[in-house]
């Protein structure tokens, strides 16, 4: 069994419940103040690690109260954080979201994200088997670092182009497992996708977007599911119909779930439909890291 391996951000998410979303220059009363651990790098991990998966985080806080609450929380989800230092330099990540009618909208000030550097992963070791998980919070030279120790230890790589942004050629050419939804999608691929764009609509622009015929590129379509293309071979995953309170941390709890059942060995339709499970439960739950399902909920609905 492989461990799973996340470089990324770890950030404190300050949410505002509302009725609804202000528009640009209203104010509006909110509900509830809440503080919830988060950050793609951090909530994939806990993903991973409630799931079962033996789990390393490699990341930056900073030396305050936020840094020391996430911590405490990370540590407590059994993820190894022994690559995630603290610094003096920046403040700990803080996401700004408001949640209304279960979507929401966020603001990322990366603070010590930004400072996790080639050095942080240069010393991780990573060996074949192992999953290699990185996503866009985290300074993209790092990530490029990351994959190709990765790649040099024949251990698997799974990119998470979120949020997105345009990035080079040699940095997808690294990646074996990319993991995106249609906005992001429609940003890398050139395609103009839409909510009533088909599956062969998706598939053309995975296709478009793919380095190479090895490369794995999976569609996470919300409630509509999943499609993935693997080398030729298509996969559909249906979606599960919930009743969601906060989609916050949903597409990370997809990831971390299919990084943890891919390091465990298991073959990639039957992780895609465990992680979509994974993450249906994550949406009936307020908050990112701390809506993340364990294996036994996970089984429960499979
Ligand atoms: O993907 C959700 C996450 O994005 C939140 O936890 C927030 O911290 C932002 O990084
Ligand atoms: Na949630």
């Amino acid at each position: 069994m492989g461990r799973v391996f996340v470089a990324g951000s770890i950030n404190m998410d300050v949410v505002a419940t509302a009725d609804r979303h202000p528009r640009v220059g209203e104010t509006i009363a909110g509900k509830e103040v809440l503080y919830f651990p988060g950050g793609k790098g951090a909530n994939q991990a806990v993903s991973a690690a409630r799931l079962g998966a033996k789990t390393t985080l490699i990341g930056r806080l900073g030396k305050d109260a936020f840094g020391a609450e996430l911590k405490a929380f990370l540590s407590d989800q059994g993820i190894d954080l022994g690559h995630v230092q603290e610094t003096s330099e920046a403040h700990s990540g803080t996401a700004i979201i408001t949640v209304a009618e279960a979507d929401n909208t966020i603001v990322v000030i990366p603070g010590s994200n930004a400072l996790v550097g080639e050095d942080d992963v240069s010393v991780v070791p990573l060996v074949k088997g192992d999953v290699a998980v990185s996503q866009f919070e985290i300074p993209l030279s790092t990530i490029a670092a990351f994959f190709r120790r990765a790649r040099a230890a024949s251990a698997t790589t799974l990119l998470n182009p979120a949020p997105a942004q345009k990035f080079s050629r040699e940095l997808l050419e690294l990646v074996d497992i990319l993991v995106l939804n249609e906005t992001e999608l429609g940003l890398l691929s050139g395609a103009a996708l839409s909510e009533s764009t088909d599956h062969a609509g998706i598939i053309e622009a995975a296709r478009r977007l793919q380095a190479s015929t090895s490369q794995i590129i999976c569609v996470t379509l919300g409630k509509r599911g999943v499609l993935a293309l693997a080398g030729s071979e298509e996969m559909i995953v249906p979606g599960r119909a919930v009743q969601a309170v906060d989609t916050t941390g949903a597409g990370d709890c997809f990831v971390g779930a299919l990084a943890s059942q891919l390091a465990d060995g298991v073959a990639l339709r039957e992780a895609l439909r465990f992680a979509n499970v994974a993450a249906s439960i994550c949406v009936q739950r307020m908050g990112a890291g701390p809506s993340m399902p364990t294996a036994e909920e996970v089984a429960a609905v499979m």
